[in-house]
């Protein structure tokens, strides 16, 4: 089950890798620090994508001990070369194509807000977690901490404000603050529920760096962008360039998620 940005992400992974994949090894990072894994245990990672979280899990798990789903195919494929021995799968978290209670940790980074129906996704992520197992994802602070895509939408509304105005990801997305999660993960009988912030960066050489992939029609933003006639482009990427300080060399930009964490009760 597909949301409607679905097409968005069926793009070669070395697209995405350039564009919001930056970010992913850092916050796979502090996700994993945050939760704790234990020895031995088993983890999923649900919407993988090209497998930044699946690649840090293996390599604290071991990737035998690693699940992966995504339902984008480009995608999954790219995960499964990433991280061979992780057992990678075409699927989607509304229907985890596993038994109940495999996992030790199932985790999910920056995919809630992509799911049709993210408390159908919960429940599987709870059904195939183990009593006394833990729920972990992430999600941007599109509303202003995601600097990247915040400063792309305000350009966008800029130039386009009909047209970006319902796509802005800072309005559409429905968990992007830690109210939203907390209820989401205590509404799914989660216990323990903990939220926070976790900071993140990307390196750019230049601005052409962090522009063209969004060119490519990768993820929602870059999935609008095309779809503007050249001129329209032309003049969003302006704005982008002004409202980041006309930056002449490489410059970093932070982004901030938000975590949630939960404990499957019982065990
Ligand atoms: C922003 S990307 C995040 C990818 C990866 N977790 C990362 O951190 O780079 C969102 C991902 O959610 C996946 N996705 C979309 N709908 C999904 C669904 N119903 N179930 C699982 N994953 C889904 C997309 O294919 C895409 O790979």
């Amino acid at each position: 089950m597909e949301g409607n940005d679905a097409a968005s992400f069926r793009k070669p992974a070395a697209a995405y890798d350039r564009f919001v994949g930056r970010y992913g090894p850092a916050l796979a990072e502090a996700t994993i620090d945050r939760l704790g894994l234990s020895d031995g245990w088993r983890a999923l990672d649900v919407g993988s994508g090209p497998g930044a979280l699946t690649a840090a899990l293996a390599d604290v798990l071991g990737a035998e001990r690693v699940a992966a789903v995504d339902p984008s195919e480009p995608f999954a494929r790219a995960c499964s070369e990433r991280v061979p021995g992780a057992d990678v799968r075409v699927a989607s978290a509304e229907e985890l194509p596993f038994e109940e209670g495999m996992f030790d940790a199932t985790l999910s980074q920056l995919v809630l807000n992509f799911l049709r129906d993210a408390p159908a996704g919960l429940r599987e992520m709870y059904r195939v977690t183990r009593p006394g197992g833990a729920i972990a994802a992430t999600v941007w602070d599109y509303t202003g901490g995601m600097t990247m895509l915040r400063t792309f939408w305000d350009a966008a509304l800029e130039i386009d404000p009909e047209g970006a105005g319902p796509l802005d990801e800072g309005i559409r997305m429905r968990y992007c603050d830690p109210d939203a999660l907390r209820k989401l993960w205590s509404e799914a009988g989660l216990a323990d529920v903990a939220t926070d912030e976790i900071v993140v960066s990307a390196d750019y050489e230049d601005f052409e760096d962090l522009w063209t992939p969004f060119t490519t029609g990768v993820g929602p933003a870059g999935s609008y962008l095309t779809s503007l006639p050249d001129a329209k482009q032309e003049l969003v990427r302006e704005s982008y360039r002004r409202r980041l300080g006309s930056p002449a060399a490489g410059f970093e930009l932070s982004a901030r998620a938000w975590i949630a964490i939960g404990l499957v009760p019982g065990g």
